[in-house]
């Protein structure tokens, strides 16, 4: 029995130990935590978790630091079912109970060529809702809109989005089932070291 109990805290120990050296810190730990999320358990999840959300996601770089962005959080049950609707690929809002919309607002973008930034300024401020939920232990998954314009369409038509503002993608938010796990994505087929 002693033995038994010595040798399952030398194996926590261990995991501690290994988990350590594998993220060296919290953001390491939650970049490697996150996972998309689409089964959920229905608790609602509250304005101010919704508002830390929105606050990691404008804390994101953008170019020139112009922030084109605007945010429609949504966690109208009615609205929800209204969105997914016509999404096949995000009906998991409904039961997540909340979503991020977020959102290009293209009055306050670059111009020119630059206008195009907004793509990579708003999805910045994506992958920080994205790790801001993992942190807090809510689920999270992005679901793309732009460039597909059926679905910007239908974005815009059920919030009433101005032509100036383009819905990126949707974030549902919600209180995770557990079921989804981090899959490991390092390859080092990807890696060029100085030169292709
Ligand atoms: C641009 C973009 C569009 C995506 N669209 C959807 C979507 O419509 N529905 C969905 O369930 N997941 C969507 N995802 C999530 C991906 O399927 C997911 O990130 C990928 O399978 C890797 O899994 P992981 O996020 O758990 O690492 C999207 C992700 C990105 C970045």
């Amino acid at each position: 029995m002693k033995n038994k109990i010595l040798l399952t805290a030398c194996c926590l120990i261990a995991c501690a130990v290994f988990i350590d050296a594998c993220y060296a810190n919290d953001a390491l730990s939650v970049i490697h935590s996150r996972k998309s999320v689409r089964q959920y358990t229905g608790e609602k999840v509250s304005r101010d978790d919704l508002v830390t959300l929105l606050k990691a996601g404008m804390a994101a770089p953008s170019a020139v630091n112009k922030q084109p962005w605007v945010f429609v959080a949504v966690t109208d049950g009615a609205t929800l079912v209204r969105l997914a609707e016509k999404l096949p690929y995000t009906k998991m809002i409904v039961k997540a109970g909340a979503c991020i919309v977020v959102c290009g607002d293209m009055s306050k973008a670059l111009s020119g060529a630059e206008r195009e930034f907004w793509i990579q300024d708003c999805s910045a401020a994506s992958e920080n809702i994205l790790l801001a939920a993992e942190s807090m232990g809510l689920g999270a998954v992005w679901s793309g809109m732009y460039p597909l314009q059926d679905r910007v369409d239908h974005v815009r038509s059920v919030l009433g989005l101005p032509d100036t503002v383009i819905p990126l993608n949707i974030i549902a938010v919600g209180r995770p089932q557990g079921v989804e796990k981090p899959q490991n994505k390092f390859n080092e087929a990807n890696i060029h070291w100085e030169k292709w």
